[in-house]
């Protein structure tokens, strides 16, 4: 079968009425946030209702406060720890109690300017308050003082789990009780290929700790033992703030657009602060200690993302990112290659992620590097005929790695194929 027919297949396959799940293997049987974002972008290659769908069942999940919590719980979870049960968290209980990249915005204006549908217009400018009380809550719970950079309180925010940009941040976490004998992934891929027993112990506790706190957002942050302003998370946070400023504007809401403008010019001026010198990298904070988290991983790439200006402002940034992928024979890995945290096959540790891939190819080209971007396209594309569509792949070798039959890397796969 044609690999965009196999794609297809496999986003049908992981429908699960109104939500796909990122696979069908039982490692994540719920809806995740910025996958369902990001399948978003490959349903609509086919089926444009469906593409709309997943992202207002996403917002279905919205809490009062404008958060969209990074799992939805809509039906057994039972092969997943932890599960609902687990967390309680939400007006439902049927959610966890943090959240994940706001990459819904640029997801959403993709599929408003990519329409003439006056159904589907609609439909998406209902969506509209939603994201922008969304993006009010990041603001308001994550950057109480108003520094332009919003904190992430868990590694799992961040969407990039084990990173070693993480490290020493989560070193200063409780481990609290081991839940080696509870945790159900390693069941479902192989161990090696995971996080550790002790990153997963502090994971949950994390967990257990916001929720003592009733997941409260005037709360958590305080509170937070772990609280990292990830350059990452904010260079998507700040893309998406562009492009929900266009959103806002083309629906005809002034006031949201003059909001969000303001948010994205703090937000602006503050990632620039982010570039270090004397590394020639961008880096996050340790929020808790005002540390300089110096460690070269994907996050520091993502400003290419955020920001046309940044390859011009800082061309060191794309000869790091040539450097990287000289070492390797796929692109693009999580974590710079050479350094003793590299680890190819775990996770975000060193492997390939076709989200990433995506986001840096629409980075570079915005930038003008147009070849550099390509690069990564044929890479991308290349694994997955190689290899299928894995969750991540290892940039060594391009062993599929992790869940198979992954929803994320087929609806990547279609985005980028159509060149997009
Ligand atoms: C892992 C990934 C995260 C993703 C989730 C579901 O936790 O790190 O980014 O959203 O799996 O695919």
């Amino acid at each position: 079968m044609e690999l965009k027919q196999q794609a297809i297949e496999i986003l049908r396959r992981n429908d699960r009425g109104g939500y796909t799940v990122p696979t069908a293997t039982g490692l994540y049987p719920a809806q995740w946030n910025w996958d369902s974002c990001l399948v978003a972008l490959g349903l609509v290659q086919f089926d444009e209702p469906r593409a709309v769908t997943e992202i207002e069942t996403l917002f279905g999940g919205q809490w009062p406060d404008g958060m969209v919590p990074h799992i939805l719980f809509h039906g057994d979870d039972s092969s997943y720890f932890p599960n609902a049960a687990v967390w309680q968290a939400g007006p439902t209980g049927r959610s966890s109690g943090i959240t994940q990249p706001l990459v819904a915005a640029t997801v959403v204006r993709r599929l408003f300017e990519g329409t003439s549908d006056p159904v589907i217009r609609a439909r998406l400018t209902a969506l509209a308050p939603k994201l922008l009380a969304w993006h009010r809550w990041c603001y308001a719970a994550r950057d109480p003082h108003g520094t332009g950079l919003v904190s992430i309180i868990h590694p799992w925010e961040s969407g990039m789990d084990n990173s070693p940009v993480w490290d020493d941040a989560l070193d200063a976490v409780e481990p609290g009780p081991s839940v080696t004998h509870l945790r159900k992934d390693t069941g479902f891929a192989t161990a090696d290929h995971r996080p550790r027993g002790p990153e997963y112990d502090r994971y949950i506790n994390l967990v257990i700790k916001f929720r003592d706190n009733g997941y409260r957002a005037d709360r958590l942050f305080d509170i937070a033992p772990f609280r990292v302003a990830d350059v990452g998370f904010n260079a998507i946070l700040q893309r998406a703030n562009r492009d929900l400023r266009a959103l806002l504007t083309a629906t005809g809401d002034i006031a949201g657009a003059a909001e969000v403008e303001a948010m994205e010019e703090r937000t602006g001026d503050a990632i620039g602060r982010c570039w270090h010198e004397e590394d020639g990298f961008f880096y996050g904070v340790e929020t808790r200690t005002e540390k300089v988290i110096r460690k070269p991983g994907v996050p520091g790439l993502l400003p290419l993302f955020a920001d046309a200006g940044v390859a011009a402002r800082h061309p060191r940034l794309v000869k790091r990112l040539e450097s990287w992928l000289a070492r390797v024979t796929y692109g693009v890995p999580s974590f710079e290659p050479g350094r003793p945290e590299f680890e190819p096959q775990r996770y975000w540790r060193g492997p390939v992620w076709l989200i990433v891939n995506w986001m840096l190819i629409d980075g570079l080209r915005r930038n003008g590097r147009a070849e550099l971007a390509e690069r990564i396209r044929r890479d991308s594309l290349t694994l997955v005929e190689r290899m299928g569509f894995a969750e991540y792949f290892n940039p060594l070798t391009g062993e599929p790695l992790g869940g198979t039959g992954f929803s994320w890397t087929a609806a990547m796969y279609l985005h980028i194929a159509a060149n997009e």
